[in-house]
């Protein structure tokens, strides 16, 4: 591990808690979110433009790697959050990662004082499952609106955010919003504020995040009528639903109800006054939200598999020529056709949990917790984009022993085109061998 590593134009120290494989460490360059007609990009400027100047100011180009203060402590979260660990995040060293959310530059943005409303859109990193909806790179926006007690008449924050609240347009949809705007429990009021301040800032947050759902639905219903003409139109529906999040009180989550179920589409609240304090601005007040593009672009453009953003095929790209200078022409992505599928399945033993033990490849890897996460690395540097998705299929633990024994079912299908059985055996072959030498596997 000692050494350097380059990560962008950047250069950093590793030491032992370097986990950033090859394959994140140069897809930093991509920066789908600023890539003209990109989905990832188009969708970005969809969402910006329902936040508009003056009061917001937009960011793209906060660089990934973060201190763990950045996006950890400054916002609160305790010293052993699990998204802390190795097996959740990317580590440059003990004090470094690559960010795993956008929240980790609220603290920075709001020292700043460079306007009273941002978003700032950017790719962040998760080690996680693969699958159609989950990839180590995805991007999110966050938005933050301030308001200064100071600057405001008589100090009556609450109807400043009012007043701001009437300018906003109306809007069709069913909204879904049963709990009250504060809960001494669930959702606690800030001790500094008043309860009418954060009514209205709760208001205020709400009316606008519905305003940019409305306008995607509205976008992604134009394209799927423009190639359906048997479209069946209903109204929008969403909900809110109670959160928790370190740096704000109360805090939603929005889910949108999309092709028969719900999905989560941000996290939100009332930012905490102590990361206010913080950043010096003890006398501003506000809210945040973050959001992922990738679920919004997905609805938006139907696009089925999360592994098409970083295609650089020409049947993908190409669907999206143009739409950057002029929104309206956006469409729904055509699939291509889909090549087959090819399951491989990939049993073990775990190794014994003693401390005594070595690996089978000669004592490099310490006995540590199973996290499946490890898994998902080992075959996703094999087999990169050429893995669908990678499922648990069995597992047991033997009745006399005591050890675990497990079987994952890995489908190799390029989006791009057929692999061969050989080519999918070659990847399984090497996926089993780097389970024995870096997990300390006993293959069944
Ligand atoms: N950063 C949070 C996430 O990744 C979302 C969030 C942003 C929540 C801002 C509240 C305020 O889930």
């Amino acid at each position: 591990f000692p050494g350097k590593v380059k990560l962008g134009d950047k250069t950093y120290q590793k030491d032992s808690w370097f986990n950033v494989p090859d394959s994140i460490a140069t897809s930093i360059d991509r920066q789908l979110h600023t890539t003209n007609d990109h989905p990832i990009s188009i969708t970005r400027s969809i969402v910006e433009s329902k936040f508009p100047a003056p009061a917001f100011k937009h960011y793209h180009d906060f660089f990934p790697v973060v201190s763990t203060h950045e996006n950890f402590d400054s916002l609160g979260f305790p010293a052993d959050h699990p998204g802390r660990s190795k097996t959740d995040t990317y580590y440059v060293n003990e004090t470094t990662v690559l960010r795993t959310h956008t929240s980790a530059h609220e603290l920075e943005i709001f020292q700043a004082k460079e306007s009273d409303g941002y978003t700032i859109s950017a790719d962040v990193y998760r080690r996680d499952a693969i699958d159609k909806t989950h990839y180590p790179i995805f991007h999110q926006m966050e938005g933050a609106r301030l308001w200064d007690r100071e600057k405001v008449a008589h100090g009556d924050i609450a109807k400043a955010v009012w007043e701001d609240v009437e300018r906003l347009p109306k809007h069709h949809m069913i909204v879904e919003d049963p709990n009250p705007p504060t809960h001494p429990e669930r959702n606690p009021l800030q001790a500094g504020h008043a309860p009418e301040e954060a009514a209205a800032i709760a208001t205020h947050l709400k009316r606008s995040l519905e305003l940019m759902v409305v306008e995607i639905f509205s976008r992604a219903k134009a394209a799927a009528m423009a190639t359906n003409p048997n479209y069946h139109d209903e109204p929008l529906k969403v909900r809110w639903v109670e959160a928790y999040f370190p740096w704000t009180s109360p805090s939603w989550e929005l889910e949108i109800y999309w092709q028969d179920q719900w999905l989560e589409v941000l996290g939100s609240g009332v930012v905490q006054q102590e990361l206010l304090q913080k950043a010096g601005v003890p006398s501003k007040l506000g809210w945040a939200f973050g959001l992922g593009l990738e679920r919004i672009a997905m609805l938006l453009f139907e696009i089925p598999d999360i592994r098409l953003f970083w295609s650089q095929d020409p049947r993908f790209l190409s669907q999206f020529t143009g739409v950057s200078d002029d929104l309206d022409t956006l469409k729904r992505f055509i699939p291509f056709s889909k090549y087959p599928a090819c399951y491989k399945d990939v049993a073990f033993w775990l190794p014994p949990a003693s401390s005594s033990t070595t690996s089978a490849a000669g004592g490099l890897a310490p006995p540590q917790a199973f996290h499946e996460n490890d898994i998902m690395e080992i075959v996703r540097n094999i087999g990169g984009d050429n893995v669908e998705d990678v499922q648990l299929t069995d597992e047991f633990t033997h009745p006399v022993s005591g050890r675990r024994s497990l079987c994952y079912r890995i489908n190799y299908r390029s989006l791009e085109r057929t692999l061969t059985n050989e080519e999918a055996n070659r990847f399984h072959e090497r996926v089993r061998g780097e389970l024995v030498k870096k997990m300390a596997v006993e293959l069944r």
